[in-house]
């Protein structure tokens, strides 16, 4: 997000506009808590994860008092354009504002989920695929050198990117995400199969909106029907922090510009996306339904031809 942030900050000082910052999004849009932002403002921020303005999840934002009070603090300080940097609840709450303040709204994918329609790709997710794989890429030599079953828990709610992403790349055995049905039997089944072949470490990458409980539970039942040892990792919110990949940085720098500049030719009421390389206005109503980039299909099937 500090990519991006930067982004919008030079771009709209290159542009001669003056930039203001809300502290923990919405939550100092309500309270009228920001801080000016400058070229220098911005300085050494590039490389640095999470973001220099602060992040929330605003629950007073998502009731029509919450955003009677923002849009107040919008007209109050002449705000022309707002950019708003987040996920599906960001989106929603942009979508909700621009129905009852007259300014320019313009969304920016920001969610390690990867879950937005109107883009490919949204920022930090990268960045979480990085990091979660490094943790299965050290996870896999204890597997190996004990011989054991681990089922490693990422994020993702709703969607199963960043674990089919990590599978894929950590050539998983497994990978149990929300959108496909699996069937516990089967997978203990596979795993008799492989340990009876000599395989000795087996990664199940398992996206903790799976099941309740996710891995955890997974790992229990897996242990019961297979009387293997099956053991649990959740990765948690390592995978929200660190330095950025280069490809979210690139990401967020382009989203950043594009956002600046669609305000100026007068867009509102959009997500600025990247969808087959080239940037895409999508309205906020339609994020839901537009095709999102990982095809969950698609990618079980080429893990089901390359576990052996
Ligand atoms: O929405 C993005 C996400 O990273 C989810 O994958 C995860 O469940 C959630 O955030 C964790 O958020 P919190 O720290 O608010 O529980």
């Amino acid at each position: 997000m500090n990519a991006c942030i930067r982004a919008i900050t030079r771009t709209a000082v290159y542009r001669d506009l003056h930039v203001v910052g809300y502290r923990y999004g919405y939550h100092g849009l309500i309270a009228g808590d920001c801080r000016p932002l400058e070229g220098r403002s911005v300085s050494n921020i590039i490389q640095r994860g999470g973001t220099i303005l602060g992040s929330s999840r605003c629950e007073e934002f998502e009731t029509e008092e919450g955003r009677r009070k923002a849009t107040e603090r919008l007209r109050g300080s002449n705000v022309d354009a707002l950019l708003v940097i987040g996920g599906e609840g960001s989106m929603k709450g942009a979508r909700d504002l621009a129905r009852q303040w007259d300014g320019q709204i313009i969304g920016i994918p920001g969610t390690i989920d990867n879950d937005l329609g109107g883009t490919d790709w949204t920022i930090g997710f990268f960045t979480a695929l990085d990091t979660a794989l490094d943790s299965i890429d050290k996870i896999r030599d204890t597997a190996e050198a004990f011989d054991r079953v681990f089922l490693v828990e990422v994020m993702g709610r709703l969607a199963g990117d960043i674990a089919l992403g990590v599978g894929i790349a950590g050539g998983a055995e497994e990978i149990l995400i929300p959108e496909t049905p699996v069937d516990i039997e089967g997978v203990a089944r596979r795993v008799r199969e492989a340990k009876g072949r000599g395989k000795l470490s087996y990664i199940i990458v398992v996206a903790e909106g799976f099941c309740k409980g996710g891995a955890i539970e997974v790992a229990k039942r897996l242990t019961e029907i297979t009387s293997f040892t099956c053991t649990p990792c959740v990765l948690g919110h390592t995978q929200r922090g660190g330095s950025p990949a280069a490809y979210d940085r690139i990401l967020g720098t382009r989203l950043g510009v594009h956002a600046v500049e669609a305000a100026l030719d007068g867009a509102t009421g959009v997500m600025v996306g990247q969808i087959d390389g080239e940037i895409a206005l999508t309205r906020f109503e339609d994020l839901g339904r537009k095709r999102r980039a990982i095809d969950p299909a698609y990618w079980q099937k080429i893990n089901e031809i390359l576990r052996r």
